[in-house]
């Protein structure tokens, strides 16, 4: 069981600059953080460091990479007004932080990531076997504790990560969450809350602590977030209490999984940097047509006579992403009849693709223009993301007990 948020409506995401992005990064991730940004307070960031774990050495590829991240950002329509975007490196906090953390988390516990041996056969020719790659999802948790978010929004893959970070802020509220008189501070803070209030909230306690209903557990969280005449550090006391522990220092995340919008590449498999099958966010039109019309096919098709089947066909899967039923329905009679050419069926894909990239290239074309611009984002985002981080740390080191 967790301790509940109190910021559930923070939200802390990353990416590595490692190259530009492609459609699989917008309908996989993008999309989804420009739907966020209006109903989440969030916070976007450019995980320079962690390019750092596996590309160092070539950080001039990285550094190149970053501004390039940026547009594909506010290309696809993530706005800075909406969400704090900054740079990992830009907010020093973040490693302060990954150090305090590294201090109390065992060895173990970042060896059974499985991220860790994954990726070490994954990249080969690269020598992975660092204190600062295996330190990887641990970092990971510090720019989340970081900014005490709510929710993380990842893929499958970095699932684990943030189970991670959950652990590793339970071992620190419990390590550093003591606090002298804690139970006096919790009784007279459970007073302030009104008679009926305070007696539900020891009745849920109870439960929970005698009979381990979590139900009741939700509920007095519920009950916590909607007290108003008690302080932000009360409330937090009174969180912490509720499980018997301390003091919730640094709140456990949850993970929010994006549906795995699954992106056919131009072969049939995951679109991915890896496989060389992917087409870019900002490619340019003649290019997309060009990889659009030289898409394998179904091989039983070599002549435009002889009849084919979709579901063999990799340019069927990019349909189902980007035409309409109509569409669909052209695309099966005609390929199963061979009423149709394939470049007959390619083209209204071409055409979706196309509709679909021209205001992103429109807008990144704006900012590629405007570096100055990029530059504004960047410290006014890592500035804003600095204050936020160094309130963190202030609660940090004292309950570390170290002065400043
Ligand atoms: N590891 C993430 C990835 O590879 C990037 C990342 C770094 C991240 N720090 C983060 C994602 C914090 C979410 C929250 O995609
Ligand atoms: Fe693929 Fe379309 Fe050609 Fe059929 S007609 S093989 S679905 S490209």
């Amino acid at each position: 069981m967790s301790a509940s948020p109190q910021n559930n409506n923070r939200v802390v995401s990353g990416m590595r600059p490692t190259g530009k992005l492609h459609l699989g990064h917008y309908h996989g991730v993008l999309k989804n953080w420009v739907d966020m940004q209006h109903d989440y307070d969030c916070f976007f960031f450019i995980a320079d460091w962690h390019a750092l774990t596996t590309h160092y050495e070539t950080p001039q590829g990285i550094a190149d990479s970053v501004e390039e991240l940026l547009i594909d950002w506010l290309a696809a329509g993530v706005s800075p007004t909406a969400a704090t975007l900054f740079v990992q490196s830009h907010v020093p906090q973040h490693a302060e932080l990954h150090l305090l953390l590294s201090m109390m988390t065992p060895l173990s516990w970042l060896q059974r990531v499985p991220t860790y041996k994954d990726q070490q056969t994954k990249l080969t020719g690269r020598d992975l076997t660092t204190y600062g790659f295996l330190g990887y999802p641990l970092l990971q948790s510090a720019d989340i504790l970081i900014y005490k978010a709510g929710l993380v929004p990842v893929g499958e893959d970095q699932v684990v990560h943030v189970e991670l970070t959950r652990e590793v802020a339970r071992r620190f509220n419990h390590f550093y969450g003591q606090e002298a008189g804690f139970e006096d501070a919790c009784e007279q803070a459970i007073s302030k809350m009104g008679k009926k209030n305070a007696k539900l909230y020891r009745s849920l306690r109870k439960a929970f602590q005698e009979q381990g209903d979590t139900e009741a557990l939700d509920k007095a969280r519920a009950l916590l977030d909607n007290q108003q005449n008690i302080s932000i550090a009360d409330k937090e006391r009174l969180f912490g209490y509720l499980e018997g522990i301390s003091k919730v220092i640094l709140p456990e995340p949850e993970a929010k999984l994006t549906k795995a919008a699954k992106m056919p590449g131009l072969d049939g498999q995951k679109m991915s940097k890896s496989y060389g099958n992917t087409i870019g966010l900002r490619e340019p039109p003649d290019e997309l047509a060009r990889k659009i019309r030289t898409m394998p096919t179904d091989p039983a098709r070599a002549r435009r006579t002889d009849p084919g089947d979709p579901e063999k066909c990799p340019v069927w899967q990019l349909h189902t992403v980007y035409t309409d039923d109509k569409t669909h329905t052209w695309v099966i009679d005609g390929c199963k009849t061979a009423g149709i050419g394939c470049i007959d069926c390619k083209q209204p894909l071409i055409d979706a693709i196309q509709a679909e990239l021209d205001p992103i290239r429109e807008r990144a074309k704006r900012y590629e223009n405007d570096r100055n611009y990029l530059q504004t984002i960047i410290n006014q985002g890592s500035e804003a993301a600095q204050e936020v981080a160094s309130t963190t740390m202030e609660d940090v080191v004292k309950a570390m007990q170290f002065s400043r």
